[in-house]
């Protein structure tokens, strides 16, 4: 059941948290749809203390830190869980909603995954190869490429790409994006040592093993449209909305990492703070 704790932090906090993702270093992962930084607790200098301060309150009787990734993201998570909880507790999810441009939310299913991965499972119905991607085209928007490779492969033989600026810059973006959605997705070297980045596992195409699916159940047009349009509808037949939390910068949401929730479609882009971790 997800929950929200309000007036966590005030500008001055967000303003500093935003500054802290803005800043490149040896923990950020630069891509074109998403840039994330990965400081570790107690570890790397960055701005833990007001983090900490909102766990506190959300979790009185104290927590243990797994993972903490911030973003700055142009897309919406399709339909997933979070990362695997520790052996034989129940992980939680926290996000500190830091900016939404215009507005963002996150939206909850009736359904729960309890299989086990370290950086959860996606679940669609569609083919899906690492090497789709959204790539940002000519007039700002994110373009749908099918495939990298063959995109790189006619850049590199000079064929024609209207639909984006190309020049050596965009041709680079391209190869680097190549390197990094081809990085390894097995469980023990799924996230990268040097940034800390962590590597989607293999989509999940058997909603059978959801808790609450249901095959016969068909998910409303209307919703679809209203919430959720850059999911295939064909993905969420069988899936019920517990809830939709609409993003207010100085609140912190928390889920248990088991259930299945996605992003709606509203943003440009969002900024926050996803943290794993495990309450005592
Ligand atoms: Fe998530």
């Amino acid at each position: 059941m997800a929950e929200l704790i309000e007036n966590i932090l005030d500008e001055t906090d967000i303003q500093t948290l935003l500054e802290y993702i803005a800043v490149e270093d040896e923990r950020s992962d630069i891509r074109p749809d998403v840039s994330s930084k990965h400081p570790r607790w107690d570890v790397d200098d960055w701005p833990q203390h007001i983090v900490e301060k909102g766990l506190n309150k959300l979790y009185p009787n104290g927590f243990v830190m797994e993972e903490i990734t911030f973003q700055d993201t142009r897309i919406g998570l399709k339909p997933h869980t979070d990362n695997g909880s520790l052996p034989g507790t129940v992980g939680q999810t926290v996000m500190f909603c830091l900016h939404a441009e215009p507005s963002a939310e996150t939206l909850f299913f009736n359904n729960y995954w309890q299989g086990w991965r370290h950086s959860g499972a996606f679940f669609t119905r569609q083919h899906w190869t690492p090497f789709q991607y959204k790539l940002p085209g000519k007039d700002g928007e994110l373009v749908y490429v099918e495939d990298l490779r063959i995109l790189h492969q006619g850049l590199l033989e000079g064929h024609e790409f209207p639909e984006f600026d190309v020049d050596s810059d965009f041709i680079k973006l391209v190869a680097d994006t190549i390197k990094k959605r081809s990085l390894p997705r097995d469980e023990d070297i799924i996230t990268d040592k040097e940034t800390g980045f962590i590597q989607a596992g293999p989509r999940v195409n058997d909603y059978r093993t959801l808790s609450n699916y249901q095959p016969e159940a068909m998910f409303s047009e209307e919703l679809h449209q209203k919430w959720l349009k850059d999911v295939p509808l064909e993905d969420l037949h069988g899936l019920t909305i517990d809830k939709i939390l609409e993003w207010k910068k100085n609140e912190i949401y928390s889920w248990d990492r088991e259930q299945v929730h996605c992003s709606t479609y509203q943003h440009s882009m969002k900024s926050m703070i996803t943290i794993w971790l495990n309450k005592n």
